[in-house]
């Protein structure tokens, strides 16, 4: 069988492939009709967040039985056009969860303590003691949206850390806010009391720009962190409010448009931290990632059940 594999994944996940007796092949700059005739023979597809999945490929691909998403997003994967050719799409809900849990803790303080601003300055010759005054995670009060699997990971470590709890999510029970010690609120409620706002949804059309102009208003100050999806909070509101000094900064590892584009406006904000999409960036977590894919299309071709399909 041949899988096509157009965003990197560990090598692990393509040995894995091979010793099953597959043909595995990398095209990771493959775009547009470059992509059309490449996955026109792929029996499996794999990808990260870089490729674009949608009724296009899966029209071009007749003999396609799975798309496996090296991580959790399949938010560039058109999950309906997929249903429509019979194509299961599986993703690896489980691998990266402690490297983005990690990420957006070291995103927190990374704004909270100017670490990237101070580090460049002096690398730059300058040395700036005096103009960095930062502010202590412990005590202050961290606004979770979405306590799901990575939501809960960076609840227990900044509980860890001093934080008092809050959480929004119109999903979950009671009983899983209160196993973190996380009082569950409304949106609003989340977003007045939080220091911290971290936001942890995928993106749907429900969460599309759920963080804007009005919701930081009512933060009123503090540090915005999202290592989640960029499309969950709108971009220019976000850089006009740090900008404008309604919050004190913000921390951002995820864009509406990535890879992100130079003019992109939280890019020229001097107090928005920014890593280009590395919540996942770790080798213990891409290689979870890409061996849990690679066992799913095995699992595929051979007719067997796929475990995150
Ligand atoms: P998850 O599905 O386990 O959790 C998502 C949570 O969001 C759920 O509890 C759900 O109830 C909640 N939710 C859904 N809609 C909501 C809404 N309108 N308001 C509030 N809560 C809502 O997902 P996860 O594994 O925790 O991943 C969270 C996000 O992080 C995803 O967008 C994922 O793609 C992203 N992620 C990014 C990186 C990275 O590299 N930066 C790495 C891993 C995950
Ligand atoms: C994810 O949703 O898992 C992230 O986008 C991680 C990634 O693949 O970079």
């Amino acid at each position: 069988m041949k899988v096509l594999v157009t965003d990197p994944i560990a090598d692990a996940g393509l040995g894995r492939l091979r010793e099953a007796g597959h043909e595995v092949v990398t095209d990771y700059d493959v775009e547009g009709d470059a992509l059309l005739e490449a996955v026109s023979d792929a029996n499996a597809l794999v990808v990260r967040s870089g490729t674009e999945v949608n009724e296009a490929v899966f029209e071009a691909a007749p003999n396609l039985v799975i798309v496996g998403r090296a991580g959790i997003g399949v938010d560039n994967i058109d999950i309906d056009a997929a249903t429509d050719h019979g194509v299961v799409v599986a993703n690896a809900p489980e691998g990266n969860v402690r490297a983005a849990s990690e990420h957006t803790v070291a995103m927190a303080f990374a704004a909270a303590r100017s670490i990237p601003q101070a580090h460049a300055r002096l690398k730059g010759g300058e040395w700036a003691k005096g103009d960095y005054l930062g502010t202590e995670l412990n005590g202050k009060t961290l606004g979770i949206v979405g306590l799901g699997r990575v939501g809960q990971e960076v609840a227990k470590r900044l509980d860890g850390l001093g934080m008092d709890l809050v959480a929004y999510d119109p999903y979950i029970s009671q009983e899983r806010a209160d196993r973190l010690g996380a009082e569950l609120v409304e949106f609003e409620d989340c977003l007045e009391r939080a220091d911290f706002l971290t936001v942890h949804t995928p993106l749907t059309p429900e969460t599309e720009d759920l963080i804007s102009t009005e919701e930081l208003e009512l933060m009123g100050d503090g540090y915005l962190v999202n290592c989640a999806r960029g499309g969950v909070v709108d971009e220019d509101a976000l850089a006009a409010a740090v900008e404008d000094g309604t919050l004190d900064g913000a921390a951002i590892d995820v864009f509406a448009d990535e890879p992100v584009s130079p003019d992109n406006p939280l890019l020229s904000v001097e107090d928005v931290v920014v890593t280009p999409h590395l919540g996942a960036s770790t080798s213990a977590a891409q290689e979870n990632v890409a061996t849990s894919i690679a066992d799913q299309i095995d699992a595929a071709f051979n007719e067997e059940p796929v475990m995150n399909a």
